[in-house]
This record gives C-alpha cells, structure tokens and sequence, in this order.
C-alpha cells in the first residue's frame, strides 16, 4: 500500500490532529491502546496525540532497553509526567543484551531489536494490560528506507508486507506515517510539547546499538553512552539536524603514559538536513572538534583515536548501523 505523503509545508497542524485523533478513537473503540515512548521527537508526538484522543485509556511505556542516552528513561518519564502522561518504565535491558550477543551483522542486529521490541516486550505488556493496539511514531522515510532494502527499520511491518496482527497477536496504529520530521515536529510544536521533545535531534529506534560497529555488549553500549553525552553537550545549541558518536569495531595502536596502548576509535558525525534523505556533514568550528576529542581521549576509558566523518548520505547514511 502506497502511502501518501503530507509535505511539512503543506500540513495543517490543526486539521491533521484532529483527523488524526478522531481515527484513533475510531480504530480503538472502547479498548486500550498502548504507546512506546521512547524520547525520540516521534513516538513523543505520538503519545501525546494518543493521549489527546484515548485521556487515560492509553497505556504509556518506556522501555528502558539498555542502550538509551544517559538517563534518558528518567528524564523522558518525567517531562510527560509534568504534561499530565504517566509513564510506566519497564526494564527490559537484559533481555535485549541477551539478544544481542555474538551479533555482528547490522541487518541481524536490527533485527534482534525488533523482534525483542514486538514478540516479547510488547507482546507481554499488551497482554497485561489487555489493550488490542499499539501506537507507534513510524515516519514515511522509516517506510521508505526499508522498503527500498537500506535499512531495516524497527517499526516498519505492513508496509513490507508482514501482518502485525499475524506475527505478532496485535495491530499497530500509526498516525504519522505521512509526515517526515519536519512536519512531525509542527505537530509536536501545535500539540504544545516542549521545544525540549518537540525540537530534539533524532534518536533511533534501535538507540546506542546503532552507533556500536560490531557487537553492542553492555560495555561497549556504556562507552558509546559517555561519547554521546560529551558529543551532545558540546554540540548543544549549534543548529545542526542531527549529531552522534560511532563506536568503531576496529583498534588501533595509540600510546598511554608512555607505554603503547591498542586502543578504541570513535567517530563522531555532525549532519545538515532537512528530511534526512540526504546529508551533509556540519562545517564545525575546528576548536570545537578538538574539544569533543579532547574530552573523550580523557574521559571515555581505552579511546585512543577520535575521527570526524566528513561523508555525505548518500552513500553514508546518519547511523552506522
Ligand atoms: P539513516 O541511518 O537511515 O537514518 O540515514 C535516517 C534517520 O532515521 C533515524 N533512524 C531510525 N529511526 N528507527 C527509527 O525510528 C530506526 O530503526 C532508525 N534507523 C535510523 C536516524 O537517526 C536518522 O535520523
């Protein structure tokens, strides 16, 4: 099914949310749906849309997965509470680790992700909550890029062909899928979300893993976390689309107190876009980049090389992985 695009300047904030929560009411009846928030500006609209339409029959989840930002599961839960959504954390980390270990692959690794996400995660909680709906923040450039064989996307089924309901015992509502993160942020800002979620750099789905080249084991997930706190603190403020640090699988030799040290490489990747279709890599202030190394040479442990990635998508694409 072709999915019809709703360009960002063309979009009627007003219009298309109350469209879009009249639909949702329509599609959930008199059930419970569940939302799975995870901080990213879409799932974030998402919820609050939902919210909009169903008050206290949605349930909202953050499943705290292991590979989030730090603190991001504490942070995000208590920015919707202040909106009036509560937010139930579930721990889910080792399941997730656990489904990940030995994985290389990026396509066997997104995979993982998504199958620990919809058959055990979700499958629990709707079963629990005894809702028949999921909402979820998929976006037409996710459709896009997994259709086209880019990317596997975590939240892309129909649109590929696979039956939520058959694989994996629920349906899935997904009221932004016309939209791409410019017009998902209009709607964010018309809801009255706060710049803070609204205005957010994208996230993935499969978070942290996406930025770890090889295999995502905790330790390496938690060195990633610290390189992406100093890269977005650092990075705050400058007007960029999006920007992350890339855990390379590959050592290299380096020195420490004199003595050498075959160290880990980061990379950090700075991007100008509109859509995300394509990219360019962010001109930035050299002294800035040789603060982020210097930072993370420092303070990320066994780091011993610091690259800036100055491809363009195409062919690179925004996330390693
Ligand atoms: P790529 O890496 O494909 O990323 O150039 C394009 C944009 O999408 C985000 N991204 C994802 N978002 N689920 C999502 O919801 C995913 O599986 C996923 N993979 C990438 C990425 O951060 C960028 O903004």
């Amino acid at each position: 099914m072709k999915v019809k695009e709703i360009k960002a300047k063309n979009l009627k904030t007003k219009k298309f949310i109350d469209n879009q929560v009249n639909e949702i009411r329509k599609a959930v009846g008199k059930g419970i749906a569940i939302s799975a928030l995870s901080g990213g500006v879409d799932s974030s609209v998402v919820t609050a849309l939902a919210h909009r339409a169903l008050g206290r029959r949605l349930k909202t989840y953050f499943i705290d997965n292991g590979i989030m930002r730090k603190d991001e599961p504490k942070e995000v839960a208590a920015l919707f509470k202040k909106m009036g959504i509560p937010v139930t954390i579930i721990n889910a980390r080792k399941q997730f680790f656990g489904a990940m270990k030995g994985i290389t692959d990026p396509e066997q690794k997104r995979e993982a992700i998504t199958q620990t996400f919809y058959k055990k995660v979700f499958r629990d909680l709707i079963l629990k909550s005894k809702a028949t709906f999921l909402l979820q923040g998929t976006i037409l450039t996710d459709v896009e890029e997994t259709a086209a064989g880019i990317k596997r996307q975590h939240n892309v089924f129909e649109q590929i062909g696979i039956d939520p309901k058959k694989a994996f015992g629920y349906r899935i509502i997904e009221p932004l899928v016309q939209l791409r993160k410019d017009g998902v942020r209009k709607v964010g800002m018309a809801l009255g979300l706060p710049k803070s979620l609204f205005d957010r750099i994208p996230f993935p789905g499969p978070a942290l893993a996406a930025r770890v080249i090889g295999e995502a084991t905790p330790r390496r997930i938690e060195l990633v976390r610290q390189a992406t706190s100093i890269v977005e603190k650092e990075l705050k403020g400058i007007k960029a689309f999006q920007y992350m640090a890339i855990m390379h699988e590959d050592r290299v030799t380096g020195m420490r107190k004199g003595r050498r040290d075959f160290g880990m490489q980061v990379e950090i990747r700075c991007w100008e876009s509109i859509d995300a279709r394509k990219a360019t890599p962010t001109r930035l202030p050299y002294v800035k980049l040789e603060k982020i190394a210097s930072r993370i040479l420092d303070e990320v442990p066994g780091v011993v090389s610091v690259t800036y990635n100055i491809a363009t998508k195409p062919p690179s694409t925004i996330e390693a992985v």
